[in-house]
């Protein structure tokens, strides 16, 4: 461990708190505030442009996981046509739609390495898909591990197996929200030049959500302040959830004149 890096902060606590800029108005310039302005100002700097076809794979991986940040993380269990079990992170994860239930995630296929969760899932059908939280954190990123095809990583996480109401492969237990997820549809990325099937996108369709009552709050949303969810940043990175704020979606039938006065107002 770093000597200069501090400890975990166990005292931080999530708040909601107002917006950056509350008093914001239709049309108003990002350098109108000191906070805007000085983040203007870092334009100085210049710009990298990144030719993607030109760029060095690492370079472009290690550059794409940083910006693109912070990512919610699936944490997969799944079980071969055998019933070996698995468990590991993907952060190539996302919500597709509500309607019908789905969530996707991307697993890499590098050097014609095909990881277990996606053979897994190709083979079973089915899998469940659990959000990390920060007491469970280590235990999860453990399960990275790239152990050979048939060794669980459930007894090396000391996680716990809970058993699904749909699907065969378990839920962790230490998760306070889970799915249960069918295979809806497999992806196969292919690269347009190289012809190589570099990603496997899997969509799950989710069956059942499992969500402790204790997360939740009067409204029936799950709570970041107890949810208290990690995000993958760049590198090995994570992130926290820290304070949030609301921002109203403007609706173009309430606002609409305001807005053409302020642009009016602002083009004089
Ligand atoms: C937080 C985190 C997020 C990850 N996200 C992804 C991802 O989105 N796609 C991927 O292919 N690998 C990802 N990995 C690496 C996999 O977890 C790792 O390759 C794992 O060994 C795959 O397990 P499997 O072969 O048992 O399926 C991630 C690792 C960590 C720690």
């Amino acid at each position: 461990m770093a000597a200069d890096i501090p400890l975990f902060n166990n005292s931080f606590a999530y708040q909601s708190t107002l917006s950056p800029n509350p008093q914001w108005t239709y049309g108003q310039k990002t350098a109108d505030t000191p906070a805007g302005k000085a983040w203007m100002e870092g334009e100085k700097a210049g710009w990298k442009v990144v030719d993607t076809a030109k760029e060095d794979k690492l370079e472009l991986y290690t550059l794409m996981i940083s910006g693109i940040v912070p990512r919610p993380i699936a944490f997969v269990s799944s079980l071969s046509a055998s019933g070996a079990e698995n468990l590991a992170p993907f952060s190539w994860f996302n919500m597709v739609t509500h309607n019908p239930p789905l969530v996707s995630i991307c697993c890499g296929n590098g050097r014609q390495h095909i990881k277990d969760t996606t053979s897994n899932i190709k083979a079973t059908k089915s899998f469940t898909v659990n959000i990390i939280s920060e007491p469970f954190v280590e235990a999860a990123n453990v399960t990275s591990v790239d152990a050979p095809e048939g060794v669980s990583e459930w007894p090396i996480s000391g996680l716990t197996k809970e058993k699904s109401l749909h699907v065969k492969p378990a839920r962790v237990k230490e998760s306070a929200f889970s799915m249960e997820c069918e295979l809806f549809q497999v992806i196969d990325i292919v690269h347009p030049e190289s012809g190589a099937n570099t990603t496997t996108m899997i969509l799950g369709h989710v069956k059942y959500i499992h969500v402790r009552n204790d997360v939740l709050n009067e409204r029936g949303n799950v709570d970041p302040a107890k949810f208290k969810p990690v995000g993958r940043m760049g590198d090995i990175s994570y992130s926290r959830v820290g304070d949030g704020f609301r921002i109203a979606r403007p609706v173009w039938a309430n606002e609409q004149e305001t807005i053409e006065k302020a642009i009016e107002k602002r083009d004089e």
